[in-house]
């Protein structure tokens, strides 16, 4: 299923809207509709009882968007959250000089795999991928032109060269998409941080800005919850909030938006031993995003040549989303450069004594920060499909199923009584929808025939479907249909409740 049918069939089945669509919409803002909301939750709460309730050493808290403006000059946001913009004289519209660069780079990348594919199909069986890239020579060619153009724009972004991105923007002849001309202003660097103004405070003084990561408040948090909650180094402080960037995007749908939600855990260590917890927080992040099914195709480490100032390794889970692998998650060893910055500029110590050594210091920090919506698109993605199924009279009817995770799917069950208008199959169901909506999310459905409303179950990616028919009236009996296998077996109501209970609990994920 291509990205276009995936953004429709979140909005038409109620998972995702663009924000204020009957004004037209605001670019790269969106809100979650009645099952967005459901799945979503249900990654947070993976991801909090994963990372807070299964560790001993990892407490949770909730800080505020807002925060003492010299927080942001402490953390470096201020001066340096920048993105390098560009914009077209002509259509008057703005652009990330970088991505305009990387699109250009995508489209070199388009015929390479279009070459792939062909040698694909015309070697079969024997056909080894991994040789044609490094012997076919215009493939050859092709990715050298990448890697250089990629080197070239890394190299002038880290040095600040923006006169050499845009000469490079000019060389390589890239056009407006919307204007189609080559006629470029200067790229300048542009704050991503959103501001507002105290009401009692008048100019720069009273300028609050949106927090941009929500790592800062557990930095600013490190000694109130160390001492209140008597944590011993190593431990983490985590929180799942909002955040805010002023990001100028194209057709990313909720990849890139103006205000998301981060799931971050800031993980303190003695000095020197921060290399030995970033190595096991990879793997153990890795592993987190496997347990949900995720193919291990699907993902891989991307490591950052080029290290922020402040960290001395950084490594992306990168996904391979609709618009190829991107970064889902990133797990920094932040050194002691945050908790040194809001030392020296809030003149308080913000120090660990360890009685083992029996020293104070600061400790290091490695983080592991993983966007709410990028998960939630990673989980869509890999699991809506389009599949043949046989249908009630021995041929094949095509069908759109989402084949989420049964623990974090949006509604665990569906109770469908076979026809409406009988009263005692209705009171059945509704009995068994009674029952079972104490232990999971479940939905009470008796509208259109059933096999459309198996199909608009199996859309939203509901794992079990509990038919009440005539034969429940007689022995207490449904038919339990799963989902992905599309078995149908017979069972009491206490029995599919039970079995759907804990086939769809969170615990399935948790366990080893
Ligand atoms: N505290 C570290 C930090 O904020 P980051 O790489 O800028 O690091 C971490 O962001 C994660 O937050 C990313 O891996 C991504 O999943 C998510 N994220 C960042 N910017 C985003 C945006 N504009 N829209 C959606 N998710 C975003």
């Amino acid at each position: 299923m291509d990205f276009k049918q995936l953004i429709s069939h979140c909005k038409e089945y109620a998972f995702i809207y663009q924000s204020s669509e009957i004004y037209d919409g605001l670019a790269a803002v969106y809100d979650y509709g009645p099952y967005g909301v459901e799945l979503k939750n249900n990654i947070k709460q993976y991801w909090w009882k994963s990372m807070v309730q299964m560790h001993e050493n990892i407490v949770g808290i909730d800080s505020s968007i807002f925060m003492h403006p010299k927080v942001w000059k402490a953390s470096g946001h201020v001066d340096a959250f920048n993105d390098p913009l560009i914009d077209n004289k002509d259509s008057k519209k703005r652009y990330r000089a970088d991505v305009l660069i990387e699109d250009y780079c995508a489209k070199i990348e388009g015929k390479i795999n279009k070459d792939v594919e062909k040698a694909r199909k015309r070697f079969g069986e024997s056909f080894n991928e991994a040789e044609f890239r490094s012997t076919n020579g215009r493939v050859m060619d092709r990715q050298a032109k990448i890697d250089s153009i990629i080197s070239r724009m890394s190299k002038s972004l880290t040095e600040e060269n923006l006169q050499d991105v845009k000469s490079l923007i000019e060389e390589l002849e890239i056009a407006c998409p919307v204007s189609g001309s080559k006629n470029w202003t200067d790229v300048r660097q542009f704050n991503l941080m959103f501001s507002t103004q105290l009401g009692n405070i008048a100019g720069e003084e009273g300028k609050l800005y949106l927090r941009p990561e929500t790592a800062q408040g557990i930095f600013v948090n490190f000694s109130n919850v160390q001492k209140s909650s008597r944590q011993k180094v190593p431990f983490g402080i985590a929180q799942i909030g909002k955040a805010f960037r002023n990001e100028i995007v194209a057709r990313q749908f909720i990849f890139r938006m103006k205000e998301f939600e981060q799931m971050e855990m800031q993980f303190f260590v003695r000095p020197g031993t921060e290399m030995k917890f970033y190595e096991s927080w990879k793997e153990t992040r890795l592993k987190w995003h496997q347990k949900l099914g995720t193919p291990a195709a699907k993902l891989r480490y991307h490591n950052h040549e080029n290290l922020a100032h402040y960290a001395n390794a950084a490594v992306d889970i990168e996904f391979d989303f609709p618009f190829g692998f991107k970064e889902l998650e990133g797990i920094h060893s932040r050194t002691d450069f945050d908790l040194n910055q809001h030392q020296d500029l809030s003149g308080k110590k913000l120090q660990y004594f360890d009685p083992e050594l029996n020293e104070n210091y600061v400790p290091f920090v490695v983080e592991t920060s993983l966007g709410c919506d990028r998960m939630f698109l990673s989980q869509v993605a890999q699991a809506l499909q389009e599949e043949e199924v046989p249908d009630s009279k021995g041929g094949v009817a095509k069908r759109i199923v989402m084949k989420l995770h049964p623990s974090i799917a949006p509604i665990k069950c569906a109770i469908l009584p076979l026809l409406k208008n009988d009263e005692n199959l209705v009171k059945a169901a509704k009995d068994a929808f009674n029952q079972l909506k104490l232990n999971v999310n479940t939905q009470y459905d008796e509208k259109d025939a059933i096999g459309r409303r198996y199909r608009r179950q199996d859309a939203i990616g509901t794992p079990f479907c509990i038919t009440v028919d005539h034969q429940t009236l007689e022995d207490g009996t449904v038919t339990l249909r799963e989902r992905d296998s599309l078995q149908q077996v017979r069972l009491s109501v206490q029995e599919a409740n039970d079995r759907v209970t804990k086939e769809t609990n969170i615990n399935v994920l948790l366990m080893d």
